[in-house]
């Protein structure tokens, strides 16, 4: 009686394993839908979880951008293993223990660089399943004081040009003129990205030939509000034209 309760007991065992092990979708990994935007120099906090909140201790997680194989940080067997780390990222990354506990991978980077902007991949796997999430980073720049010139003068219609480089993210610009009125929306704004990814804007504005001042502003588009103080960097320049 005994015996045979036991192989049944084992049979049973036996045909739910298979099922579980190869269920999938009992977790996922979470990245950001909203790029970490801060400037160069900041720490950063690369948002990334696994949901629902199971503990990560045991996982391995690998934080990396274009190379798997070249992590920007790697940890396995309950420790960091950063001797195949992207050398980039030495000594600025590191994962919080207590965090792991709630399946918060979140990555901290210190010391952001111009080259750190981009994808990053979080990577979560526990043996039998491996999810993965992204987080991107926008390493925001202040580009150069915008200058005003004359580009062309046809009949009464004089066109002027306001150019700045060296933006990231993509720039606003602002026209106004002498009584501080928003002209903007007779202007046209031309963005180009250069080969390190920042953006020189170009716009254009038709004024009729009169004595006026005119305003250009470069601006950082509106941030998360949070970084609002921190991140609203303008440039301003200004025409007089007679
Ligand atoms: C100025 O006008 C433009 C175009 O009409 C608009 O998109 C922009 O939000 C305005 N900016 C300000 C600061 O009023
Ligand atoms: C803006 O520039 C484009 C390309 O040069 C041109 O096709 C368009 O008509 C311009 N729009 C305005 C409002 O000047």
């Amino acid at each position: 009686m005994k015996m045979r309760f036991l192989g049944r007991t084992c049979l049973i065992v036996l045909s739910l394993l298979p099922a579980v092990s190869t269920q999938r979708g009992r977790w996922t990994v979470i990245g950001s839908d909203q790029p970490v935007i801060a400037e160069a120099g900041d720490d950063v906090i690369l948002p990334c979880h696994i949901s629902p909140r199971v503990s990560a201790v045991d996982m391995k997680v690998r934080w990396f951008r274009e190379r798997f194989d070249k992590p920007v940080h790697l940890y396995l067997n309950q420790r960091d293993q950063l001797s195949i780390q992207d050398s980039d990222y030495r000594g600025r990354t590191a994962l919080s223990p207590s965090a792991l506990q709630r399946g918060d991978l979140s990555l901290r980077l210190r010391n952001l660089r111009p080259s750190d902007r981009g994808v990053y991949i979080c990577y979560a796997h526990d043996g039998n399943q491996y999810e993965e999430g992204q987080a991107e980073v926008i390493v925001a720049a202040l580009g150069t004081q915008p200058s005003i010139s004359m580009d062309s003068t046809q009949g009464e219609q004089t066109r002027l040009v306001c150019r700045s480089e060296g933006w990231s993210p993509e720039p606003e610009v602002i026209w106004r003129d002498r009584d501080g009125n928003n002209v903007t929306s007779l202007s046209n704004t031309t963005v180009q990205r250069d080969s390190q990814g920042l953006r020189s804007v170009s716009s254009y504005i038709k004024i009729k030939q009169q004595s006026n001042v005119f305003s250009c502003l470069v601006r950082s588009k509106t941030p998360k509000p949070d970084w609002e103080s921190k991140l609203h960097i303008s440039s301003e320049s200004h025409m007089f034209v007679d």
